[in-house]
């Protein structure tokens, strides 16, 4: 039996066994995660991102958005009062990489699917001072011009390694989904599906 005082006195035994402790006890909160069903499967009704939602998707990602609005309502009154259900594990089985956050400068969007109309979408990204006068949201008015995503196949397919199942149809018409779209209708599309499938109790 090695004593705690040699421990304590022998700086490279002291590290060796602190990294070893700590990388235990990790793994043993950490694995499990990948097996459990409640953070493997998805919410009923979560469908993966349709090409459009995917393309706004990446748009959020371009713009920075992430930088201010988290996606992520934890288990508090004051958080489900204001937003509605906290999120769930299952919410984000399609979400790769997940945009949760951490930085709040705008509210929590992860339940803004459905709250407001597309109008009110194009009017806040256009100029977030016509619809709400005291907010110091940047505007976003080059979302106005036309989509161009050559790349949707290629991400659903990369996406359909890791389980997300677009069939080859979907494929296929992802660039005429895209056509004749703007890359705000594509954020638009995405916003408006973002935590609608919230757990029911
Ligand atoms: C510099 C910080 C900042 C950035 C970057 C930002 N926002 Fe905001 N956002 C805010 C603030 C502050 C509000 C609250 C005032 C308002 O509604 O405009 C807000 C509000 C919103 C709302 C309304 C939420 C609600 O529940 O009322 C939506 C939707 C939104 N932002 C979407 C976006 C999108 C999409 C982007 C990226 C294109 C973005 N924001 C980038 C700060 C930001």
């Amino acid at each position: 039996m090695i004593s705690h005082e040699t421990i304590e006195k022998n700086l490279g035994l002291l590290i060796v066994l602190t990294i070893l402790i700590v990388s235990v006890g990790g793994l043993v909160q950490i694995v499990p995660l990948f097996f459990q069903t409640s953070t493997t499967t998805a919410v009923a009704g979560l469908k993966p991102y349709t090409a459009l939602q995917l393309s706004g998707r990446d748009i959020y990602i371009r713009e920075g958005c992430v930088g201010c609005h988290s996606q992520m309502i934890r288990p508090f009154r004051a958080e489900t009062e204001r937003y509605g259900h906290y999120s769930v594990a299952g919410e984000f089985v399609y979400d790769r990489p997940f945009l949760w956050g951490s930085k709040r400068t705008g509210p929590d969007l992860h339940r803004v699917g459905g709250r407001y109309s597309d109008t009110w979408h194009v009017a806040h990204l256009l100029n977030p001072r016509d619809v709400v006068p005291e907010s110091n949201m940047p505007a976003y008015p080059w979302l106005d011009r036309p989509l161009k995503d050559a790349a949707i196949q290629k991400k659903m397919r990369t996406l359909n390694i890791v389980g997300h199942g677009y069939s080859e149809e979907e494929i296929a018409n992802a660039p005429a989904e895209l056509a004749d779209k703007t890359e705000m209708d594509a954020v638009i599309a995405y916003l408006q599906v973002l935590g609608i499938h919230a757990p029911k109790n």
